[in-house]
């Protein structure tokens, strides 16, 4: 078992990474809470596969569980879904000494840990990721969201949980699109990161080596961004760095509109951004439109995550007035 400490501002957790810890759930559980009722939110997908180990283990610990499930996909990310999980925590009298559990991908961690950061003014969170993306970064770092019909991720909160379990043998269910977008997170800390980390990564050259790795990799990225978060709870500073790719990937990601994954994005925005510094040099104008409003924008720049070279990243802050003509070469160099 890998334990990585996180020492925030507010809290002190642990995120557990070991294959099978779904199956020692119980027992994990136990260390950071006392019996509860438990609502352990889900998605359509997930649930069918780990929603009954899961409720078997905690009952077996002791713990009165709930499974709260919602509607597999980002759509779920809404204020709908944050009206109906919490209706149906008041209904079951969850008060603030109960607990709830995200067992999910990006979708339910953010959705349940934004309900969890708002029901009764904030009651106790574990996160369960089950996607590659969910275990190497929406678990880690304490950000929830859903989103709004004018963007994602505009209503959130800072909020972090008593324990994290990775287990990445559930990635066995996990559809291979799904496997290769994680894996973009993973090459993106490791670009930042350099060394060891970018090296391990050779060995990587199908989707299916990717999951004999997943224990190694995983461990690697939630140290390197626990640590960064660590260094900067509230992205003032260099938490930054992992928006690296994202600038150009978050645009990317509006104007596929639908067609494209999140990490499937910031991946194009990660090798975008290497060909612009690279080359820095006509980014299609809508690009350059669609970043200018990003919620990276402070003030009247965007800042951008650059390498000078594997593992030595570099914030860059430019005008937004100064972005089209920024981007100029960036397709045109490929
Ligand atoms: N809070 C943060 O810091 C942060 C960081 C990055 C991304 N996010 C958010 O995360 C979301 C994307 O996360 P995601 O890619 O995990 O999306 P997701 O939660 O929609 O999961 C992807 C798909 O895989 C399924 N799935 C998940 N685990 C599975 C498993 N083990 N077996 C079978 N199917 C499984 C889900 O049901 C879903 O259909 C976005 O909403 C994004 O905004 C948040």
């Amino acid at each position: 078992m890998t334990n990585i400490e996180v020492k925030t501002r507010v809290k002190q957790y642990q995120i557990k990474i070991m294959i099978d810890s779904l199956h020692h759930l119980g027992t994990l559980v136990t260390k950071v809470w006392c019996a509860r009722q438990v609502a352990v939110v889900t998605d359509t997908n997930v649930g069918p596969y780990y929603a009954k180990l899961v409720t078997d283990e905690l009952t077996a610990a002791g713990f009165k569980v709930r499974v709260m499930t919602v509607p597999a996909g980002e759509a779920s990310k809404s204020w709908s879904q944050v009206q109906s999980l919490i209706d149906q925590l008041s209904a079951a009298h969850f008060s603030r000494s109960d607990g709830v559990i995200a067992l999910g991908g990006g979708v339910v961690g953010d959705l349940a840990g934004f309900v969890a950061s708002i029901y009764m003014r904030g009651i106790a969170l574990i996160q369960v990721p089950t996607s590659l993306l969910a275990q190497v970064d929406s678990s880690v770092g304490g950000k929830t969201a859903i989103d709004l019909p004018t963007g994602k991720n505009l209503v959130g909160s800072f909020y972090q949980p008593d324990l994290v379990v990775i287990d990445p043998a559930i990635l066995v269910t996990l559809p291979p699109r799904m496997l290769a977008e994680g894996y973009g997170e993973i090459v993106k800390c490791a670009a930042l990161v350099g060394g060891d980390f970018w090296q391990s990564l050779q060995q990587i050259t199908s989707v299916a080596a990717i999951l004999p790795a997943a224990p190694d990799l995983i461990a690697a990225s939630v140290a390197f961004k626990a640590r960064v978060v660590m260094a900067d709870e509230h992205e003032q500073g260099q938490r930054q760095l992992l928006n690296f790719g994202h600038t150009i990937g978050h645009a990317v990601e509006l104007l596929a509109d639908g067609q494209l994954m999140h990490g499937e994005a910031v991946a194009i925005g990660l090798v975008q951004v290497c060909r612009l510094f690279a080359a820095h040099g006509l980014a299609p104008q809508a690009v350059a439109a669609v970043m200018q409003h990003d919620k990276k924008v402070h003030g009247t720049a965007l800042t951008w995550v650059y390498l000078s070279a594997v593992g030595q990243p570099h914030l860059y802050p430019i005008a937004v007035t100064d972005l089209a003509t920024w981007m100029g070469d960036l397709w045109s160099v490929s």
